[in-house]
């Protein structure tokens, strides 16, 4: 069995925390031949500690060879002072950026047994199974000029750019026609063409797209703004997701609290197939952040990084039955009424990080087997 090159990077927060949780499930994988091969980097404030940056070069490197990256957290007060070019987001810009995934697929999938554990009621989120295909290496995250200038007169002002080159919002376009038949066969493409020329280029070139290559997917386009008033009114009625990165950034937010928790949304981040070998450079972070205000007490909830881990699965190493039978577990546990404190709900069992991550990798185990 050939290996498979994982690289780690925990991060910070409750980054460490969940990807112990991850860990077992490797060794789990790895004792029935699985081979993965991991390796464990440092990364955001947990690197700026070891040596003044927040990605190293050597981070970087292991990161382009390796087949798939799995990502924790990272910021956090500590790291409040450090200044804007090195803070801990800038890591994970970085890798964003340099291994080229500009494809963020954020699936927002409302578990039955959490439905009341989101705030909206149970007939709005129940069954709920959105994609969020969030732009991720372009717009106003990269755009330059970026600074903040020096007036001269006692003011200052910043500027960040939105800019999209033509190809930049056709491969985003394709990424998330391709995902919607594989799914329910809808795109609704989100931006602000009433109010920024990149919303007018991005509804043009998805059009466009649409027109000469998917008219077997139907697609929307809808103001981001109502987007976003309609994903909590009736977010049922959507399927694909497509929008910029600051746009995906705010949506997916938004979408993870209808499946219940933060903690509960993975995502995957994927670059271009290679013309050879057809395999895409990738990573995978949960969308909830570093949480610092419940960091070492073991209780958070690691469902996000075990999902995430699925996607992975899924995704990097084509192995469907592994990654159905890691999501079948998660919500097995849930069924049972395990809970940690962000999902916990009357009748259910409270427990901490590590007792839920033994809980999905018990379930996991008996499926693997069966
Ligand atoms: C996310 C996060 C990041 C982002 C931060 C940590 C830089 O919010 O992945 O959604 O803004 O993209
Ligand atoms: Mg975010």
């Amino acid at each position: 069995m050939a290996s498979r090159k994982l690289l780690l990077l925990p991060g910070d927060g409750i980054g460490p925390e969940t990807m112990a949780e991850v860990e077992k499930l490797i060794a789990l994988m790895n004792a029935s031949g699985a081979g993965f091969e991991t390796q464990t980097g440092a990364v955001g404030g947990a690197a700026i500690d070891e040596g003044d940056v927040p990605v190293s070069e050597a981070t970087m490197q292991a990161a382009l060879g390796a087949d798939a990256v799995l990502f924790g957290a990272v910021g956090g007060p500590k790291w409040d002072g450090v200044p804007y070019e090195t803070r801990p987001e800038a890591g994970l810009l970085r890798l964003r950026k340099d291994l080229e995934l500009f494809a963020n697929l954020r699936p927002a999938i409302c578990y039955p047994a959490l439905a009341d554990a989101s705030s909206l009621k149970r007939e709005i989120v129940e069954g709920l199974d959105i994609l969020i295909m969030r732009e991720l290496t372009g717009g106003v995250y990269f755009g330059e000029p970026k600074e903040i200038v020096d007036l001269g007169n006692g003011q200052k002002r910043g500027i960040d750019t939105q800019l999209y080159d033509t190809h930049e919002i056709e491969r985003i376009a394709r990424a998330a026609f391709e995902a919607a038949r594989t799914r329910r066969g809808k795109v609704t493409s989100m931006e602000k063409r009433n109010v920024m020329k990149t919303g007018v280029l991005w509804n043009e070139v998805v059009t466009a797209v649409h027109k000469a290559e998917y008219s077997d997917v139907t697609l929307e386009h809808m103001l981001a703004d109502a987007g976003g008033m309609k994903l909590v009114q009736n977010p049922k009625q959507f399927d694909v997701i497509v929008t910029d990165n600051l746009f995906g950034d705010m949506l997916s937010d938004v979408a993870a609290q209808l499946t219940g928790s933060l903690g509960m949304l993975p995502s995957a981040s994927l670059g271009a197939p290679d013309e050879r070998t057809g395999r895409r450079r990738a990573m995978y972070e949960p969308v909830h952040g570093s949480a610092p205000d419940i960091a070492g007490q073991g209780i958070a909830n690691p469902l996000a990084m075990i999902a995430s881990f699925a996607m992975m699965l899924r995704y990097s190493f084509a192995m469907t039955d592994e990654a159905d039978a890691l999501e079948g577990a998660i919500a097995e546990v849930l069924e049972a009424g395990v809970r940690t404190g962000d999902i916990m709900a009357p009748g259910c069992r409270q427990v901490g990080t590590a007792e839920m991550g033994d809980a999905v990798a018990e379930a996991f185990g008996r499926r693997l087997a069966a």
